[in-house]
């Protein structure tokens, strides 16, 4: 049986290279994917979001499986489509879905199953929005309804900067007039951050190893956000009695909810969660792996990732669960990105080093924005690649990412040196 998985970032590399490793795979695909799932798997160049194309070339070589990589196909409805067309898909329906695309949704969700969560109100007239935000107390965060790319959370530090993001979502739907039209208005909290990922079917859960995200551009958590400039796993701050803790606390009560109003999650939940003082809060649920988040995870994932992924498609979930096995060592992931990235990017650049790196034991390059040209790899978005590394503890497995990210070189290139830093330094013996 072959396999396809849909986009073409690094999180879809990573995920063709394990799927590549089964045994029990005949080819992997990969619509549209990049340089590097060319490599280890077999590029379809279209566009997935063209539906009938991609459920015709499922039908045509015999694909027994499509895992979905990105929320906005998993929002507009793909799951649906191909399952109507009788192909098996991992990854969620559109009216699941809603719980990354609408935060009005999401945050409803969690009030309706008392998941923990920042306070707030939502709003669908700017008016009434701009009144209440005169009467809160600071910082608060305002955001944009529908999906942003990241971009539709606004973190304002007194009235005139609520007042204007109001505006900026609302009146000048300056993130698309549906992103546009509610918009929730919640308290900032302060704390690390955590990703807590959880294969979901039905009722059942499987919590995987918690990783920890890099949203700032720069070092020391400065500059604007990204899609994430790189992770590690496992984030020692998710204790085991932090896991289960937030087993019972987020993810039953959720999946259930999500069951009795008949809209069942199948797939990956990914929790974003904040440790606060008062405890763990939910800052927003994605309906898919995380980018970065994935690249390490899977270089850590030591079963069999098409059994795992059937287990959820075929609700056997709740038999897989005590035997996956992960590698017991943490795993870095740096991104290297495009100068200029978060902002404008040039592409087209050649990427050196690359063979080199691939000689190195225990390290991956997984590919995001690059395309091949001929036998030449090249940048092709601002994320470029996400170099993982392992080892016998994270300051050697950082150690030897870093040292594969030295090989590699392409113009304008830059990214974080303090990934895995907050772990590193945080005081021993939590
Ligand atoms: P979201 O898309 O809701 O996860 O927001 C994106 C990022 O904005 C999060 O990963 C946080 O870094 C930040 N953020 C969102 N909501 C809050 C909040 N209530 N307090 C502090 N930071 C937040
Ligand atoms: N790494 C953040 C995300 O995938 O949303």
């Amino acid at each position: 049986m072959n396999v396809l998985v849909l986009g073409k970032g690094g999180r879809e590399h990573a995920l063709v290279w394990k799927l590549s490793r089964s045994p029990r795979i005949g080819k992997v695909y990969c619509a549209p994917g990049n340089a590097g799932t060319a490599l280890d798997g077999e590029n379809v160049p279209f566009d997935p979001i063209d539906f009938e194309r991609l459920a015709r070339f499922c039908k045509k070589v015999n694909i027994g499986l499509v895992v979905v990589g990105p929320e906005d196909l998993l929002s507009k409805g793909v799951a649906d489509y191909l399952r109507k067309k009788g192909i098996k898909v991992f990854g969620p329906s559109q009216e699941a879905a809603r719980i990354e695309a609408s935060k009005v949704f999401s945050k409803q969700l969690m009030r309706h199953a008392d998941v923990p969560t920042a306070e707030f109100r939502i709003f669908d007239h700017p008016d009434p929005a701009r009144t209440y935000v005169e009467s809160r107390d600071y910082p608060v965060v305002v955001k944009a309804d529908g999906l942003a790319a990241g971009k539709g959370v606004i973190v304002c530090k007194d009235g005139a900067e609520a007042r204007r993001a109001v505006e900026r979502i609302m009146i000048r739907e300056e993130f698309g007039d549906k992103a546009g039209r509610q918009i929730v208005v919640e308290k900032k909290l302060e704390g690390p951050e955590l990703s807590v990922l959880a294969l979901v079917s039905g009722r059942a859960v499987l919590a995987l190893p918690a990783c920890q995200d890099h949203k700032a551009v720069f070092d020391g958590d400065q500059g604007p956000n990204t899609g994430g400039m790189g992770a590690y796993c496992p984030a020692p701050a998710a204790t085991s009695e932090l896991l289960q803790d937030l087993e019972s606390t987020v993810f039953v009560p959720i999946v259930h909810a999500m069951k009795r109003g008949r809209f069942p999650f199948q797939g990956v939940l990914y929790a974003g969660m904040m440790l606060t003082n008062q405890g763990p809060r939910v800052l927003e649920f994605n309906a898919r792996f995380g980018d970065p988040e994935c690249q390490p995870l899977m270089m850590r994932l030591r079963s069999d990732l098409f059994d795992l992924l059937e287990a959820v498609t075929d609700e056997r979930l709740d038999e897989i669960g005590e035997t996956v096995e992960w590698d017991t060592r943490p795993a870095v992931t740096v991104v290297l990105c495009s100068g200029g990235y978060p902002g404008k990017y040039d592409i087209g650049k050649q990427i050196t080093g690359l063979g080199a790196v691939a000689e190195m034991e225990d390290v991956k390059v997984f590919h995001a924005g690059t395309k091949l040209v001929g036998e030449r790899v090249v940048t092709d978005g601002g994320r470029v690649l996400a170099v993982t590394a392992l080892g016998d503890d994270l300051a050697a497995a950082k150690a030897r990412a870093y040292e594969a990210v030295k090989l590699i070189n392409f113009p304008g290139m830059h990214y974080r040196t303090d990934i895995a830093d907050k772990a590193l330094k945080a005081p021993k013996g939590k």
